[in-house]
C-alpha cells in the first residue's frame, strides 16, 4: 500500500500524539494473537489513517503495542480472507446427445463426456484392469470415490492411466451408428497420470465407507475445447437434491467396473429410482449417514451398471445440463439382490470441501 507522504506524515502526527500518552501510561503490551509490528507494515490498520475519525483512532490506540519515535507498532490482525474465486467452471453438464436417451443400455456416444475411467496395473502384472471411474469437474481435477484411490489400494494396484472421452475401452477410435443411420466417431481418449490425490480425511471413519470422496489432480491440463471431454456440474453446498428433481430418478453410467474388472467394453447407463433415506438406513441396519444417498434396489432395475467412483447424475427438466449428485460408493455385492439399493456419497454435502481443495 502506497501513501502520499504528506498524508502519511500528517495523519501519523495526530496518531502519535494520541498514542504517545497511552503508551506512556500503559507501557508496551504484548499482542494476543499476532506479532507487534510496525504500523506501516500492517495495511489493514494503516488504512484507518486515511479516515482518522474518533472511532478509527480508538481502534488504532487499542491495537498499539509499542511506540518508539515515529514508528508506532501495532498488533496487526490477520488479513480477512479474500473472497475465493471458484475454480469450478460455469459451463458444465452438456452431453452431446441432448434428450436422446436410447431404449437400450448402451449410451449414445458423447452423452456423458465427463466420464473418466481408471486403469490399474497390479504389481508384477502387465495388463491393465479398469476397476473404477470418476468425473471431470474442471480442466485439472477428477472427482471419485476415496475407496478407489486410498493409499492401501494404490500400494497393491498402481493407478496407471486415467482415460477421458473414452466410450469403448477396446477400441482407440470409438464409433457408433446413430438413430438416423449415421456413423459417428469420437477422437482417441485423452490419457492422464496423476500429480496428487486428495482423499477425504474422514473417509471410512464415521461409518462403513463414510466420506467416500477424493479428488485427483491430473499431471497436466485437460483439453476441454471439444465436446468429447466436458465437465459435469456440481450442486451448491447443502442443496436439497430431492427438491430440485423433477422426477425422483437419477442416472448412473459406467462400464460396470468393480474390483473384478468390467462388465462391458462400452459405456452403459441405467435410470434408477431414488430411495427413501430412512428405508435405506433400515436395509443397511442403521449404518448410513446423512452424507449418503440411496438409489436403486427396485425389482427389474439393475443397480450394478455403475462403476465404483463414477458419477450419479440428474438432468434438468429439458435435458442437459447434468448435475452430479452422487458418487458410486458401495452396494449389494450380489447384483441379483434387487431389493437392496446402492449407497452413494451425497455430493451436495461436499461442495465446500471440493472447492477448498482445488488449486489453479
Ligand atoms: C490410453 O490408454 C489406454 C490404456 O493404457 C490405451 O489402450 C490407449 O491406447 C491410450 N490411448 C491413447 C490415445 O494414448
Ligand atoms: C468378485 O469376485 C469374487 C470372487 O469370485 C466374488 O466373491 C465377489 O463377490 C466379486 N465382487 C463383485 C463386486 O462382483
Ligand atoms: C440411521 O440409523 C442410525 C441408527 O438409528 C442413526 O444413528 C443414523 O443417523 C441414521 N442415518 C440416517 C441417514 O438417518
Amino acid at each position: 500500500m502506497v501513501y502520499k507522504t504528506s498524508l502519511w506524515t500528517g495523519v501519523l502526527w495526530t496518531f502519535l500524539v494520541v498514542t504517545a500518552r497511552m503508551a506512556e501510561s500503559q507501557g508496551r503490551h504484548s499482542c494476543a494473537r499476532s506479532d507487534c509490528i510496525s504500523l506501516q507494515r500492517c495495511p489493514q490498520l494503516a488504512e484507518l489513517l486515511r479516515a482518522p475519525t474518533r472511532d478509527n483512532i480508538k481502534k488504532l490506540q487499542d491495537a498499539t503495542c509499542f511506540v518508539s519515535g515515529q514508528d508506532p507498532r501495532v498488533c496487526c490482525p490477520p488479513e480477512p480472507p479474500k473472497p475465493k474465486v471458484s475454480l469450478l467452471p460455469r459451463r458444465c453438464g452438456e452431453g452431446l446427445a441432448g434428450n436422446r436417451i436410447l431404449g437400450g443400455e448402451e449410451t449414445p456416444l458423447g452423452a456423458y463426456p465427463w466420464m473418466a475411467v481408471f486403469g490399474y496395473k497390479e504389481i508384477g502384472f502387465d495388463n491393465i484392469e479398469y476397476l473404477c471411474a470418476g468425473s471431470v469437474i474442471n480442466d485439472r481435477y477428477i472427482l471419485t470415490a476415496a475407496h478407489c484411490v486410498e493409499p492401501q489400494v494404490l500400494a497393491v494396484k498402481r493407478l496407471e492411466v486415467i482415460g477421458l472421452g473414452d466410450w469403448d475401452l477396446k477400441t482407440t477410435v470409438d464409433c457408433q451408428v446413430t438413430e438416423s443411420g449415421h456413423r459417428l466417431c469420437s477422437p482417441p481418449s485423452q490419457n492422464f497420470t496423476y500429480e496428487e490425490i486428495i482423499v477425504h480425511p474422514q473417509y471410512n471413519t464415521r461409518t462403513t465407507y463414510s466420506d467416500d470422496i477424493a479428488l485427483i489432480r491430473l499431471s497436466r491440463k485437460v483439453d476441454l475445447s471439444g465436446f468429447w471431454v466436458h465437465p459435469v456440474c456440481l450442486p451448491p453446498q447443502n442443496l436439497n437434491v430431492r427438491q430440485v428433481m423433477h422426477v425422483p430418478e437419477a442416472i448412473v453410467a459406467g462400464w460396470g467396473a468393480t474390483e473384478n474388472g468390467t462388465v462391458s467394453d462400452r459405456l452403459l447407463h441405467v435410470v434408477l429410482p431414488v430411495v427413501d433415506n430412512q428405508q435405506c438406513n433400515t436395509t443397511y441396519k442403521g449404518r448410513t449417514i446423512a452424507e449418503q444417498i440411496c438409489i436403486g434396489g427396485v425389482a427389474g432395475q439393475d443397480s450394478c451398471k455403475g462403476d465404483s467412483g463414477g458419477p450419479l447424475v440428474i438432468r434438468g427438466p429439458d435435458g442437459p445440463p447434468y448435475l452430479q449428485i452422487g458418487i458410486v460408493s458401495y452396494g449389494p455385492t450380489n447384483c441379483g439382490l434387487k431389493s437392496v439399493p446402492g449407497v452413494y456419497t451425497d455430493i451436495s454435502k461436499y461442495r465446500d470441501w471440493i472447492e477448498e481443495n482445488l488449486r489453479p
